[in-house]
Parts: C-alpha cells; sequence; structure tokens
C-alpha cells in the first residue's frame, strides 16, 4: 500500500475527489477489517480536503441509536438516538442528509460551536442504517451535490466490502 495519498495541490474539489477515489478504493479492497478502513477513510478525506471533522458512527447492535467511531478532528458526542441530530435524521432516513446552516437544522447536536455546515451519508445494508460518515465544516454552505455524489460513491466501496455477501 502506498505511503501517502498523491493528490495535484490546488486543484478543485471536484478533480481532488477524481483523483482520491481509486486510492481510497485501492486501500478499503486491500483489507477487511472494518474499522481498519474507516480509520484510513477518515484520515485520508481529511487530508485531501481539510474538512473541520470527519468520522463515522456505526449502529449500535440491537437499539437505534449511533456510537462514535474512527473520526479525525476535535473531540465528538459519543451517543446519538436515530431520533436525533444530522447523523440520527440520516440513519433513520437512509438517505443522505445536506445541511448548508446546521443552526437551522431542527435538532442538530452542537458536537461543537464552531461546526456550520454538514453532510451525512448513511450506509444501508439488510434494510438498516449500518453507519453513517459525517463530515463538518467550519464555514456556512461548504457542502453541494457534488459532496454527496461522490462521497456516496465512497460509502458504496465500504457497503461492497463489509455489508455485502
Ligand atoms: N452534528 C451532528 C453530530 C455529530 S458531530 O457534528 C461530530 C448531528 O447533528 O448529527
Amino acid at each position: 500500500m502506498a505511503e501517502s495519498i498523491l493528490l495535484t495541490p490546488g486543484a478543485t474539489r471536484e478533480q481532488t475527489y477524481q483523483e482520491l477515489f481509486p486510492q481510497i478504493e485501492s486501500v478499503v479492497m486491500g483489507e477487511t477489517h472494518l474499522v481498519a478502513n474507516l480509520a484510513n477513510i477518515a484520515a485520508m478525506l481529511r487530508e485531501a480536503f481539510g474538512f473541520f471533522w470527519v468520522g463515522f458512527y456505526t449502529k449500535v447492535e440491537g437499539k437505534d441509536e449511533l456510537v462514535l467511531g474512527p473520526f479525525q478532528g476535535p473531540l465528538a458526542c459519543t451517543r446519538i438516538p436515530f431520533s436525533k441530530g444530522v447523523c440520527g435524521a440520516a440513519a433513520l432516513t437512509q438517505e443522505a442528509q445536506l445541511v448548508p446552516n446546521v443552526n437551522e437544522f431542527p435538532g442538530h447536536i452542537a458536537c461543537s460551536s464552531a461546526s456550520q455546515s454538514e453532510v451525512v451519508i448513511p450506509v444501508v445494508a439488510e434494510g438498516t442504517t449500518q453507519l453513517v460518515l459525517d463530515v463538518d465544516s467550519d464555514q456556512l454552505d461548504d457542502f453541494t451535490q457534488l459532496d454527496v455524489e461522490e462521497l456516496t460513491k465512497i460509502m458504496e466501496l465500504v457497503r461492497k466490502q463489509h455489508f455485502v455477501e
């Protein structure tokens, strides 16, 4: 495995996703341990885009609750019920959440007051949300449909490698 990711400095976010995807694919498809892969994805996304916070919440067995998984960034909340916050909404609806201003999202959980916008992508298998990817920015309106699409492609790799026979 390569020791570090290779990206063109100053590239657009779209180009960076294009360059990053095969590198994430190679890491994820080369390893069968879920936590190891989530840890490296969080590290690669943070390094590539400098996101304020990027990480995972995984479903608690037998409960409609998420618990903190591998992440990069400041200290985070550990437990999130499916009924609360942006992560909970993604887990409950099984749909990506794109939130331009978290202060206007009912029930948003402010792990950090610096967080201003957020995108959350669920990984769904066997009818259940298995985990969510949460990316937070300290800028308002920092994410677009491009982020939803590209991050969904990355989460599809996780779903294929870890949750599909
Ligand atoms: N803001 C999230 C909680 C997780 S942290 O931002 C890391 C939410 O409302 O679900």
